[in-house]
C-alpha cells in the first residue's frame, strides 16, 4: 500500500516536471516547445510498450506462468530440444520432475555424459530414448511381435537347424539395429538381399514367406507380401522386351520379398544374345538403390547358384546372407509327414509308420524326389487310397478313429510303387 502511494507520488513530481518544463520552453521559443514536445510523446508511447514486456519478464509474471528463474528448469524447461541435449549434465531428479513418468533413471543413467549422435530419421521428439534409459531384447522382440514368427520357424517346420539358426541370427542383428535407433544411434540400414541354396523340396519357399513376415514386423519391409518369380517371369524372347518385363516384377515385389527361383538360370553363360543379362544388370541397380524397399531372395541348387555367382560377381557381393537348405534324412521327412498328417487330423497306424519309413529309404534316392513335397504328394495318395478303401464298405458304421487312421494297406501300393520315379 505504501509503496503504492510513493510509486503514484513520483509519477505526480514526474509529470509536474514535465509540464513546468513544457511552460518554459514555450516561453523561450515555440520552435524548442515543439521539440520538448514531440520527444515527450516519443518517450511516452515507448514507455508504454515497454511496459507489457517488463511485466511478462518481471518475476512475479514468470512466476505465475510456472517458470522459476532461479533455477535450471528456466532453460531446460522452455525448449524440450535443449533439454534433450543437456541431459547428463542435469541432475537426474531435476530431469524426472521436467519429464514426468516416461524417464526412469537406472543405475547406467549416472554415468557422464557420452557425444549424444541421433540419426535424422529417429530424431523425432518424444521417440529417442535417453542416454540412460535401457531396453531389452526381450521386450523388443515383443514390441515387434516376432515371438509368433520364431515360434511357427521351430514348430512348423522340422530340422533345418542351421537354417533356423542363420534367420536367429538375422532377427538379433535386426532388433539390435531397431534398438540402436530408438537411441537415435544412426547406422546404414543393414543388408537384406539373401540367398537360399537347397535341393528342391528342403523349405526354401516356405522360410521365404516367413522372413518376409518377419521383416515386415520389424518394420524393414512396408508390405512384407511375397513374388515368387521364374525366368520366363523376367527374361524376355524378343529385344526390348525383358527390362518392361522386369520392371513390371520389380514394381509388384516393391514393398516385399522378390523371390527369385532358379536364379542361376538368368545367365547363360553359352548365349552371347541372352537377354538374362540385361534383367541381371536391372536387378542389380534395384537391389542397390532400392535396398530400403525391395528385399531379393535367390534360390536353387547350391553348386549352380555358386557358378551363378562366379560370373556374375555383381550380384554375389549384393547378397548379405546365404542360407543352405540339406537334404532330409528318413527320421526327419517321416516327422514331417506326421505333421502334415497332424495338421489334417490323420496320423499313421503303427504298421503304416513302418511302410512308410520303408518306402521313403527307397524312394529318396530316385530320381525326382523332392524331400517334403514329396512326402506331402506321397500322403495325398494315401489319403486318397484310405478313402477308396473306406468307400468300398458303404454300409459299413466308421468311428472317428477310423476316417483318421491312416494303415500300411493305404501305404503300401506306395511301397509297392517305389520303383517309379515322380516327386
Ligand atoms: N522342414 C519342414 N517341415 C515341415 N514341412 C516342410 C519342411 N520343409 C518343407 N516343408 C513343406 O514341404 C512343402 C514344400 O516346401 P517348399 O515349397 O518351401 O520347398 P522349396 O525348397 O521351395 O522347394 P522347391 O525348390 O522345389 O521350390 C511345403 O508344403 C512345406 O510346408
Ligand atoms: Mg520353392
Amino acid at each position: 500500500m505504501r509503496a503504492a502511494t510513493l510509486r503514484y507520488s513520483l509519477l505526480g513530481i514526474f509529470l509536474l516536471g514535465i509540464a513546468i518544463g513544457l511552460f518554459m520552453a514555450w516561453q523561450a521559443s515555440h520552435v524548442l516547445f515543439g521539440l520538448a514536445l514531440g520527444s515527450t510523446i516519443m518517450v511516452a508511447v515507448l514507455l508504454l510498450f515497454a511496459r507489457d514486456n517488463w511485466r511478462q519478464t518481471s518475476s512475479r509474471g514468470l512466476d505465475s506462468r510456472g517458470i522459476r528463474p532461479d533455477s535450471l528448469r528456466l532453460i531446460v524447461g522452455m525448449d524440450p530440444g535443449l533439454r534433450r541435449e543437456m541431459v547428463g549434465i542435469v541432475p537426474v531428479a531435476l530431469v524426472r520432475r521436467m519429464s514426468g513418468p516416461r524417464i526412469r533413471p537406472s543405475a547406467a543413467s549416472r554415468a557422464p555424459l557420452t557425444k549424444p549422435s541421433a540419426s535424422r530419421r529417429t530424431r523425432r521428439r518424444g521417440d529417442t530414448l535417453q542416454p540412460y534409459e535401457t531396453v531389452t531384447l526381450a521386450a523388443e522382440r515383443h514390441r515387434a511381435g516376432i515371438d509368433d514368427v520364431f515360434a511357427a520357424l521351430d514348430s512348423e517346420l522340422i530340422g533345418l537347424v542351421p537354417v533356423k539358426k542363420k534367420v536367429e541370427e538375422i532377427g538379433s542383428l535386426l532388433l539390435i539395429d531397431r534398438a540402436r535407433q530408438r537411441f537415435g544411434l544412426s547406422a546404414s540400414r543393414p543388408n537384406l538381399h539373401m540367398c537360399f541354396t537347397g535341393p528342391p523340396g528342403t523349405g526354401k519357399t516356405t522360410v521365404a514367406m516367413m522372413m518376409a513376415d518377419l521383416l515386415r514386423r520389424l518394420g524393414y519391409l512396408e508390405k512384407g507380401h511375397l513374388v515368387h518369380a521364374m525366368r520366363d517371369d523376367l527374361v524376355a524372347e524378343y529385344i526390348g522386351q525383358t527390362a518392361p518385363k522386369t520392371k513390371q516384377v520389380l514394381d509388384r515385389a516393391m514393398g516385399g520379398v522378390l523371390f527369385i527361383d532358379e536364379a542361376y538360370t538368368l545367365y547363360r553363360a553359352e548365349d552371347s544374345k541372352d537377354y538374362g543379362q540385361e534383367c541381371i544388370d536391372i536387378l542389380l541397380q534395384v537391389m542397390e538403390n532400392d535396398r530400403d524397399k525391395l528385399v531379393v531372395i535367390l534360390a536353387g541348387y547350391k553348386d549352380r547358384m555358386d557358378r551363378f555367382f562366379e560370373s556374375n560377381p555383381g550380384m554375389s557381393s549384393r547378397i548379405a546372407h546365404h542360407l543352405e537348405f540339406a537334404e532330409y534324412d528318413v527320421d526327419e521327412l517321416l516327422a514331417i509327414g506326421r505333421l502334415m498328417l497332424d495338421r489334417s487330423s490323420y496320423y499313421l497306424a503303427d504298421e503304416a509308420v513302418t511302410a512308410f519309413s520303408e518306402y521313403l529309404q527307397v524312394r529318396m534316392h530316385q530320381p525326382w524326389f523332392a524331400n517334403a513335397r514329396s512326402v506331402r504328394n506321397e500322403l495325398e495318395s494315401a489319403r486318397l487310397r484310405h478313402a477308396h478303401r473306406l468307400a468300398a464298405e458303404p454300409g459299413r458304421h466308421l468311428s472317428r478313429d477310423e476316417l483318421m487312421r491312416i494303415e500300411a494297406a493305404d501305404i503300401l501300393p506306395s511301397h509297392a510303387r517305389a520303383g517309379r520315379s515322380t516327386p
